[in-house]
């Protein structure tokens, strides 16, 4: 069987340790393109990820380099390329700068592998997967976005870390966007199979739905020079996962949906089917009153970022 041809565009933090994850996991072949300023740093990166091989037994060739001819023909293109918060910054302040860089990455992507499953990881990300569709004109189910499964894992770590218990037996959703109006869903979080609402109180549910919503803005203020990127590249590298080996996971992924949840043609973070293609399916889920409010002030936010940006590329054009 052809190895899968994964292109991770970004060989910062979040990119090179999602070509970390990817390689170590054997999800195919990686290459790491970042823009020519940065001159040999890809290749580097490259280099020393191959080096680790013999040593951690993964077979996968990894190439470094700031030209796409190199990622032609890609399977899968991750879009990590964009300025990261600093200390005090809001994922949204990043809009205007990187909505310009993955415009420029995406119409590389769409003359060089004009076959790719796109997954967007640059902030902020419901607006920065909207565009990366919008400029691909590829079909939806092929451009998603990366935030639900980074939110959730974040859910379900600090509720193992309150209860004691190992993160594995922690299954969790978040909806909406990546952004302070995500919304939880305790009806669909359960430990070992019951539901956490009968295992903690609601207002320590709610003091961890808070800090999960906070989650990006605790790493940025601890690491002040950045923001998180193990979990983001590991979240990644499970969906890159999931669409090489056609796991069909069901996880939250930033799907483009119009008539599902009432949306009407915008990236938001829903549960899908993941698999081969991309998102082969997005599960709609009865609401509750108020997971539905939640889910409605969250796509309301994710509107208003899109109507800014568009107007912002419009007086670029
Ligand atoms: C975070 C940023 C990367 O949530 O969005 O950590």
């Amino acid at each position: 069987m052809r190895r899968a041809k994964i292109t991770i565009v970004g060989a910062g933090n979040v990119g090179a340790t999602t070509a970390h994850w990817c390689a170590s996991m054997e999800l195919g072949d990686i290459v790491l393109v970042d823009i020519p300023k940065m001159e040999d740093m890809p290749k580097g990166k490259a280099l020393d990820l191959m080096e680790a091989s013999p040593i951690m037994g993964f077979d996968a060739n990894i190439v470094g380099t700031t030209s796409y001819d190199e990622t032609a023909d890609s399977d899968i293109v991750v879009i990590t390329a964009g300025i990261p918060r600093k200390p005090g910054m809001s994922r949204d302040d990043l809009l205007s700068t990187n909505a310009r860089i993955v415009t420029a990455v995406t119409e590389q992507i769409k003359q060089t592998s004009p076959n790719a499953v796109i997954i967007v990881v640059s902030n902020p990300l419901d607006a920065m997967v909207q565009r990366a569709w919008q400029v691909s004109g590829f079909p939806t189910q092929r451009v998603m976005g990366q935030a639900g499964v980074l939110d959730t894992a974040r859910y379900r770590t600090f509720i193992a870390m309150e209860l004691g218990v190992s993160v594995e037996d922690v299954s969790a959703l978040l909806m909406g966007g990546h952004g302070d109006t995500m919304v939880p869903m305790p009806s669909c979080t359960a430990v070992g199979g019951i539901p956490v609402t009968r295992l903690m109180s609601q207002e320590k549910l709610e003091a961890i739905v808070e800090r999960t919503r906070k989650g990006g803005a605790e790493i940025v203020g601890l690491l002040k020079t950045g923001s998180a990127y193990y979990a983001p590249a590991a979240a990644t590298a499970q969906m890159v996962e999931a669409i090489v080996r056609d796991k069909r996971r069901v996880i939250p992924c930033a799907a483009y949906c119009d008539r599902e949840y009432g949306v009407g043609g915008y990236y938001v973070g829903v549960p899908v089917v993941l698999g081969d293609g991309g998102v082969q399916r997005i599960v709609e889920l009865e609401l509750t009153e108020q997971e539905r409010a939640d889910f409605q002030k969250s796509v309301d936010h994710v509107k208003s970022l899109v109507a800014t940006m568009d107007s912002l590329m419009q007086s670029d054009a």
